[in-house]
């Protein structure tokens, strides 16, 4: 079993540990001369910072579902930084880059472009009603510090209602409503004054202390959804909170529980607060609807979109907002040389077009059912897994090493994950045990399968070494 982490231990850190004892001895085994050369060099020369460099590994291509690394090794990427909804490298989406680069490959603020007004065209045609109006920024980061500055030019008020546990991005903006110690302590210095947070919605370990179901589902009649309470009652006290910004399904993964979110649009009308919907990593069809929102019927004041708008290629965020917020005319809160770059504007274009010309969001629904299927089948016989939970393809597995207590299994996750690596399947661990699978909605069932087939493959191995016992799937051949 494992040892309880302490402050300061690599286990509590949120996503890539890249100073973990297993880490250290993939790469012995794992990285030939030149593949150890690049990675030291890139360790020599770029800023170290956890999550990141040190890397593990280097890249040669990305293709599809598919990287290769500079060893030959191929992994199913179900990780991708939730860039890779079409696959890496679409046909569609090169040809349609190339194209724009010939044809304008940049366009200066003053002037407007055919092909960042045909985006903004096509995003408001698409996004819940009501959000008429946009702004692109070059990152996720710059677009939710874009989204707070017109909740507070709107509203005139400055103070804020978000999750701890949540990400917004490495700016100060999303720092400060962002609830990770790793972006927000230390010695940054003050953040955003006014920025307060609640414990979010996280049913498996809800932060008010309230029992799940074995099939992870809240007992509402119990808890009367405590989460959604707090974010009412810190509203009313607050009196003067400019907007509530979250996850409306959080990337962890975690589902909120019904009408969560009728709920919490319904206190920030009574508050006067603006609702701000961070739909970073899981918007354009992930979940299986196009945005998170249409599965909860709840309108956002602003919608912010990032990741895979730039189809994995190009970097390119979008605020997406209320026509009654365009209030700052006289001001310039997304003034970002690239905010109409026509080359990032095209690759969005064509990964929207994709999306919908080739059915994505449907499949991402369906591999999605298809997989909760295999991993609840899985949990029955897996006494690692704790919980299953997820929507579309933003799937979460939390492993424990003892289902009463539910205590986290973080050691074992991590040899899970360089294991999976070995066989050939990239995912990332969030809150340091849960296994979070988030491949491109362009994958397939044979694909899933496999993916899944790998995962099991390795929690039996970890079962098998700390003494569980185990037993043959029998949709393992497939
Ligand atoms: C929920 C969420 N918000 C904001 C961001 C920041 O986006 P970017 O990294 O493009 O700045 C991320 C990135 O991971 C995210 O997951």
């Amino acid at each position: 079993m494992d040892a309880a982490p302490h402050p300061g231990d690599w286990r509590l850190a949120e996503g890539d540990v890249n100073t973990s004892p297993e880490r250290r001895n993939w790469q012995v085994r794992n990285l030939d001369r030149d593949a150890d050369a690049l990675v030291a060099e890139d360790a020599r020369l770029f800023m170290s910072q956890s999550l990141s460099s040190p890397c593990l590994a280097a890249v040669a291509k990305a293709e599809g579902i598919w990287l290769e690394d500079t060893t030959g090794r191929r992994y199913m990427d179900f990780h991708g930084n939730n860039v890779h909804h079409v696959g890496y490298g679409h046909p569609r989406l090169v040809a349609a880059v190339k194209r724009q680069i010939d044809a304008l490959p940049f366009s200066p603020r003053r002037f407007a472009n055919p092909v960042a007004t045909a985006l903004a065209r096509k995003l408001t045609a698409i996004a819940p009603k009501g959000l008429d109006k946009v702004l692109f920024t070059t990152g996720g980061s710059d677009a939710i510090d874009v989204a707070i500055k017109y909740a507070r030019a709107f509203t005139g008020r400055h103070k804020t209602l978000s999750f701890w546990d949540a990400f917004h991005g490495a700016g100060f903006g999303g720092a400060s409503v962002g609830g990770e110690a790793i972006f927000r302590s230390g010695k940054i210095g003050p953040l955003l004054p006014g920025a307060s947070h609640v414990a979010p919605f996280a049913c498996y370990r809800c932060p008010y202390g309230y029992p799940v179901g074995a099939d992870g589902a809240p007992d509402l009649a119990l808890c009367r959804m405590a989460c959604a309470n707090m974010v009412k009652y810190v509203l009313e006290k607050e009196g003067d909170v400019a907007a509530v910004i979250a996850e409306p399904i959080r990337a962890v993964p975690y589902v909120p529980p019904p009408d969560f979110w009728g709920q919490v649009r319904a206190a920030c009308d009574a508050h006067g607060a603006l609702l701000i919907f961070d739909e970073i990593p899981l918007g354009l069809g992930k979940t299986g609807r196009m945005f998170v929102a249409e599965h909860f019927g709840v309108a956002p004041d602003i919608l912010v979109l990032g990741k895979a708008l730039g189809g994995g290629m190009l970097p390119i965020a979008a605020m997406l907002a209320r026509a009654d917020l365009d209030v700052a005319g006289t001001q310039a809160f997304g003034h970002y040389t690239h905010e109409k770059n026509p080359v990032a504007a095209a690759a969005a274009l064509a990964t929207i077009e994709i999306i919908e010309d080739e059915g994505l969001v449907d499949n991402a629904a369906a591999m999605g059912a298809y997989a909760l299927e295999i991993l609840h089948d899985m949990k029955a016989r897996r006494r690692l897994i704790g919980d299953v939970r997820g929507k579309g393809l933003a799937i979460g597995i939390e492993l424990v090493s003892d289902r009463d207590a539910k205590t986290p299994a973080n050691e074992a996750a991590d040899r899970v994950l360089y294991r999976a690596l070995t066989r050939g399947l990239n995912f990332k661990l969030t809150m340091g045990n849960v296994i979070a699978l988030s491949p491109p909605l362009i994958v397939t069932r044979d694909e899933m399968a496999r993916a899944l087939a790998i995962l099991d493959s390795c929690l039996a191995d970890e079962e098998e070494s700390t003494g569980v016992a185990s037993s043959t799937p029998p949709w393992l051949n497939f």
